[in-house]
């Protein structure tokens, strides 16, 4: 197994202002939903917060233990990402298309290369650095078709200690052949790759056909047999992203009732589904997402870069939907949470729809936790659960330090941290106890030549 790198921490105490949410506050005046402590402190052990509340509380329980004062920022559980694709972080911000023809002129040549193993463990290292750097401390992703892309990707999270979700894609058409699978190697690749790394240290597997387009029937079916077979795993496509897309697919299973009835009729969709943009769909596929609990992933920034269209955020809501919010790096523009909210607010400003800071922040924290059914461990501070958190400073830049001087409230700071806030605005970062930021980072796997 991986040698862990990065060690769990010592006990330690965290001394700062904390925010900390039970449930989804619609506003400041949902005061049950969350918690906000002035002087708050966070006992950290053995990679778990075993104490929350009061620094006066608190630190009783914490004799003779290093206290890191973090105060004036905030500390905030570590943000979590619901869909990123690992394999594209050298394709952000690449020019002019829209997404069959940037998949097709940009992402598919750029994801060939993770062919080999070296290119993949030293992506790995530095996609984990720009996640971390930007507070994100769990994330879901893809990885490229090749198994190769996948070990990387959970090795580096486990010398990390990091909670983790992905896997490889399945494709079988409609690309590069050095970016084919078949129905079979598939199916036995991620078998593999479930065996190997579901559940081990804090990893956890997503079952994860690319869409619709890149896969035969014949690959749906076995994908669907993955799905039953392992209950215990996600599963994540995307789904009507763009309407050429949406007709594309309409074309090939032709017997579909719509873009999502085709993952209907394989088995895929169970409250386990992540489906992500959801952004153009029919009343039939609603029904099907409130009926089944798949999860819509709102993926502003990419949304907006490849035009894709508005995600109606508060139509599915309105419907007893949960929707997850990803960055969907490399579609997406940046691996900030606090800039995917503030494109987030955006676009629903532009359908009428109001994201109040405390509901935003409560998404990208323990909203996504929900939506992977893992609020009892990530995306929350409270006692027992893992100890990744995240501290901000809202005068990170002279243009926050600025607004700051005005704000009176902290719902006004939560919004200054979303609309201006990036990586500059992450202090450090705690991974299962373990600072981050400023410490020497040991480079295993050599650079290719
Ligand atoms: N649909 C299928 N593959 C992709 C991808 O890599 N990015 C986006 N945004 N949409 C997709
Ligand atoms: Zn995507």
């Amino acid at each position: 197994m991986t040698q862990t790198r990065f060690p769990k921490a010592e006990k330690k105490l965290l001394r700062g202002r904390i925010l900390n949410f039970s449930a989804e506050p619609m506003d400041h005046t949902d005061t049950e939903a969350y918690a906000y402590i002035e002087d708050g402190a966070l006992l950290i052990e053995d990679g778990k917060i075993a104490a929350m509340g009061s620094y006066a509380d608190v630190v009783p329980e914490a004799d003779g233990v290093e206290v890191v004062d973090h105060r004036p920022h905030l500390l905030l559980p570590g943000f979590i990402d619901t869909h990123m694709h690992f394999p594209q972080v050298q394709v952000i911000a690449s020019w002019g298309d829209q997404l069959l023809d940037w998949l097709n002129n940009y992402t598919f040549p750029e994801e060939t290369r993770f062919v080999s193993p070296e290119h993949s463990a030293e992506m790995a290292q530095r996609f984990y650095d720009q996640i971390i750097g930007h507070g994100t401390t769990s994330a879901v992703a893809y990885c490229s078709v090749h198994k190769t892309s996948a070990e990387a990707y959970f090795e580096e999270a486990a010398r990390r200690d990091m909670r983790m979700i992905g896997g490889k894609v399945l494709m079988d058409r409609n690309a590069p052949d050095g970016l084919l699978d078949t129905p079979q190697s598939g199916y036995d690749d991620t078998k593999e790759l479930i065996a190997k790394w579901h559940g081990k240290g804090r990893a956890l597997y997503a079952i994860t056909p690319r869409f619709a387009i890149t896969s035969t029937p014949e690959q749906m079916e076995r994908a669907g047999a993955l799905v039953a077979e392992h209950p215990e795993c996600y599963m994540q496509t995307h789904l009507s992203e763009n309407h050429n897309e949406i007709a594309f697919t309409k074309e090939l299973y032709p017997n579909a009732p719509d873009y999502l009835g085709v993952y209907e009729n394989y088995g895929l969709l169970t409250d386990k589904a992540l489906l992500g943009h959801s952004i153009h769909l029919e009343e039939r596929e609603i029904e099907v997402l409130a009926d089944t609990g798949a999860k819509p992933v709102f993926c502003p920034t990419s949304n907006l870069f490849l035009g894709s269209g508005l995600f109606d955020d508060g139509g599915l809501r309105g419907r007893g939907i949960t929707n997850a919010i990803a960055t969907d790096i490399g579609a997406g523009t940046s691996y900030s949470m606090l800039q995917t909210l503030n494109e987030g607010y955006k676009i629903l400003q532009l359908q009428g729809q109001k994201l109040h800071p405390l509901r935003a922040f409560h998404w990208i924290t323990r909203g996504n936790a929900v939506a992977l059914g893992l609020e009892h461990q990530i995306g929350t501070l409270e006692a027992g659960t893992e100890a990744d958190v995240v501290v901000l400073n809202a005068n990170a830049t002279e243009a926050m330090a600025l607004r700051m001087e005005r704000a009176e409230t902290l719902s006004e700071e939560l919004f200054i941290l979303q609309m201006l806030g990036d990586d500059r605005a992450v202090d450090q970062v705690y991974v299962a106890g373990q600072a981050q930021k400023g410490a020497p980072r040991e480079r295993t796997t050599p650079v290719a030549a």
